[in-house]
């Protein structure tokens, strides 16, 4: 794998405003609960990292207690030792509406290196916008920061702070996720496309950290539109990336996208609105 394109960024990315603050070591029960599998489940280091397991008998799942309208949502994944294609990992955010937002980071398992990372944004329940990289590093054998930020201007991917997808707000020009979200993560079996799982390697084990919330949380289900933030709201107000972040996004495009929607000519004649504004970048 090409796997050293981004060293020569890592010293800048450390001293990146935006990931500067926020962070803080809070532990699980504060703005997150188990969701299924609770056998499955177990909190470890006083509650600052969990482990969700999957076997042929259950996976496991949690979310966020609230629905959010907005954040930036970090946290750090390690996800199932080898041999663990079939097996699916996730942190994603999703709304409970009939026509549901949901935005998402899906770790496909693989039986080896490189392990493949699914990004997808559904508006109103329209999604099929996937655009898949082939991560630079095993995800497997360390914690990696996989983060999301979500504001009225635009979603981002990164991982590790690195910009991979920009979904931009074009107004009324497409849709855009807007619905209040819960934040929620799971290990499951998704042999129907990831391929088969197979047991005896199991079983596996995700683990999680990062448990504090820097978003804008509903906190009167009545007021479902309005929103208090958990800390700052610098990210709130961030419009576009900068220029550093401009050439590592398009590094990471150039070197580690290989499924995007926008050129699957087998899906849309016409690239959807949302793939002109993001090839512009
Ligand atoms: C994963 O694969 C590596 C290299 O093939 C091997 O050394 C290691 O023992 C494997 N880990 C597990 C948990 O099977
Ligand atoms: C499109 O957006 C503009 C500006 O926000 C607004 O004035 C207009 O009513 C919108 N059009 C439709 C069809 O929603
Ligand atoms: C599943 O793993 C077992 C134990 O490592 C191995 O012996 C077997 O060949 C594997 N099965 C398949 C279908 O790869
Ligand atoms: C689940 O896996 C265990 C251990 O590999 C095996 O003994 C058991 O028969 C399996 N159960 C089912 C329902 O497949
Ligand atoms: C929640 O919103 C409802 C509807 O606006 C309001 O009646 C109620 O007082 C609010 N509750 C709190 C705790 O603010």
């Amino acid at each position: 794998m090409e796997s050293y394109l981004f060293s020569g960024f890592l010293g800048f990315v450390m001293v990146n405003m935006l990931f500067a603050s926020g962070r803080r070591l809070v532990p699980f029960s504060q703005y997150y609960k188990i969701t299924w599998g609770k056998s499955h489940f177990t909190s470890l280091d006083g509650g600052t990292r969990v482990q969700l397991k999957l076997d042929n008998r259950s996976g496991s799942g949690f979310e966020s207690k609230s629905h959010l309208l907005s954040g930036l949502f970090d946290m750090k994944v390690k996800i199932p030792e080898n041999k663990s294609q079939g097996v699916v990992t996730t942190i994603y955010l999703i709304s409970k509406e009939a026509h549901h937002d949901e935005i998402d980071f899906e770790f496909i398992g693989s039986n080896g290196p490189p392990f493949d990372l699914s990004t997808n944004v559904f508006t109103k329940g329209v999604g099929g916008r996937e655009q898949k990289f082939r991560l630079w590093f095993d995800p497997s054998t360390d914690f990696h920061s996989y983060t999301i930020l979500w504001n009225q201007y635009q979603v981002v991917f990164f991982v590790d702070d690195i910009p991979i997808r920009v979904f931009k707000n074009l107004g009324n020009k497409t849709s855009y996720p807007t619905q209040g979200m819960k934040v929620e993560a799971t290990i499951w079996a998704a042999e129907e496309w990831a391929g088969k799982v197979n047991w005896s390697k199991g079983p596996f084990k995700a683990q999680y950290q990062g448990f504090d919330l820097d978003a804008c949380i509903v906190s009167n289900v009545s007021n479902p539109r309005i929103c208090n933030y958990t800390g700052g709201d610098a990210w709130a107000r961030i419009q576009d990336l900068n220029a550093e972040q401009v050439a590592q996004y398009q590094i990471a495009r150039r070197h580690y996208l290989h499924y995007d929607y926008c050129t699957d000519k087998t899906r849309y004649a016409q690239p959807p609105p949302e793939c002109q504004v993001q090839i512009k970048i």
